[in-house]
């Protein structure tokens, strides 16, 4: 087992990654689970696959699972979920000192952690992460939110677990395109700061994506190390170190909102196809080779990820894309910072990126 301390100011606590971890959850969760009723936040799909397992580890230890279980999907980070959460959590007579368990993808862990940071003015909680993307970024950091028709993750909490469990036999039943979606935030680590582990990614992604189990473990516990140091930096966001974790982040988010933040475009297929244009820009405004730009495409498109952009399908201009942008919550003083790229594990931070310049940059995208 990789067991990873993700140091934050006065509440450290520890990310294991592992597999059989969900069998083993009382055990890992010693000292946590005070009560005999034990409130567990989930998905129905998620629920079908491993609702037995959490549910007979915690019967076999004495304790009384109550599940809510919401339907799967983008639409759950809403205000009606959260609302109807947030009273079920109080209808269970849910305290400070009790632990929510959030069972699921970015999307259970991000409504169930938005949840406990406001019942009673916070309540502990703990991330049971059962996709890759969630495994190695979202249960990891205490970011936690829920999505408004002004857009997504406007509204939110920064609200730390007290633990993540990332049982990695979970990822056997996670549907190969949402396993991929996921692959796209083990590559950023590499992409932002690690070349190093760029150059696993390239040797080792796909057997790991093929299920083998020592690499898999690697790629969890190393991408949740990185995320670990950025967020012991910089917990809140204000160096400038945590926002290098939204590399493609900026695009990513403009191609998601122009399909519908659907099932057409995976929050990972995006960020991958993100991570791709922000290569290309780099390397059009001169910052990175043309060579590193086609290495990062190419990579993306050897596992089967989107990499090009007029291949979307599109049918909007460059203009529309950059348009979109403009709703981003980075947005500082009329300003949006983009994360571009010197080389491969070099990214940084541009303050000087004329919104102008990178609608003409995807309209050549587009046409390419
Ligand atoms: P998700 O939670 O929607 O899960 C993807 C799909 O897989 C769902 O249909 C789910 O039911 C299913 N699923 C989950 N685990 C499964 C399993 N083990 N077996 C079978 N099916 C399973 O999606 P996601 O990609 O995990 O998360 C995306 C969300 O995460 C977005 O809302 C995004 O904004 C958020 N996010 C948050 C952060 C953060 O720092 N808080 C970081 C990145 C992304
Ligand atoms: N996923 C970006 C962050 O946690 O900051």
């Amino acid at each position: 087992m990789a067991v990873i301390t993700v140091d934050v100011a006065g509440r450290p606590y520890e990310v294991r990654v592992a597999a059989g971890l969900l069998a083993e959850l009382v055990q890992h969760c010693r000292g946590r689970l005070r009560k005999r009723s034990v409130p567990i936040v989930t998905d129905r799909n998620v629920h079908s696959a491993w609702g037995d397992v959490v549910e007979a580890a915690l019967r076999d230890s004495g304790h009384e699972p109550h599940w809510r279980i919401l339907p799967p999907g983008e639409a759950t980070k809403s205000w009606d979920e959260l609302s109807a959460t947030v009273n079920w959590l109080l209808a269970q007579e849910v305290e400070r000192g009790d632990h929510i368990l959030a069972l699921g993808g970015g999307v259970i862990g991000d409504l169930t952690g938005f949840a406990a940071a406001i019942v009673k003015r916070g309540c502990h909680f703990i991330q049971l992460p059962t996709t890759l993307l969630a495994q190695v970024d979202s249960s990891v950091g205490g970011k936690t939110a829920i999505n408004t028709p002004a857009g997504k993750n406007l509204v939110g909490a920064f609200h730390q677990p007290s633990l993540v469990l990332a049982d990695l036999a979970v990822l056997d039943t996670l549907p190969e395109r949402e396993l991929l979606a996921g692959y796209a935030e083990v590559v950023k680590y590499g992409l932002i700061g690690d070349a190093d582990f760029f150059s696993w990614c390239d040797t080792n992604g796909p057997a790991m994506l093929a299920g083998d189990p020592a690499l898999r473990e690697y790629a969890v516990a190393h991408s949740v190390a990185h995320k670990a140091r950025i967020v012991a930096e910089d917990e809140r966001e204000t160096s400038g170190t945590r926002a290098l974790l939204n590399l493609g982040h900026t695009f990513g988010h403009a191609l998601e909102a122009e399909t519908g933040f659907s099932d057409r475009l995976l929050h990972g297929e995006a960020v991958a196809l993100g991570m791709v244009l922000a290569a290309r820009f780099s390397a059009r405004v001169g910052l990175l080779s043309r060579s590193s730009a086609n290495h990062v495409a190419d990579h993306f498109a050897s596992v089967g990820l989107p990499s090009q952009l007029s291949g979307l399908g599109l049918a909007c201009d460059g203009q529309a894309l950059a348009a979109h942008m403009l709703h981003d919550k980075k947005m500082d003083a009329g300003q949006l910072p983009f994360v571009l790229m010197k080389g491969i594990g070099e990214a940084f931070i541009a303050r000087d990126v004329e919104l102008s310049e990178v609608a003409k940059f995807l309209d050549e995208e587009l046409e390419a």
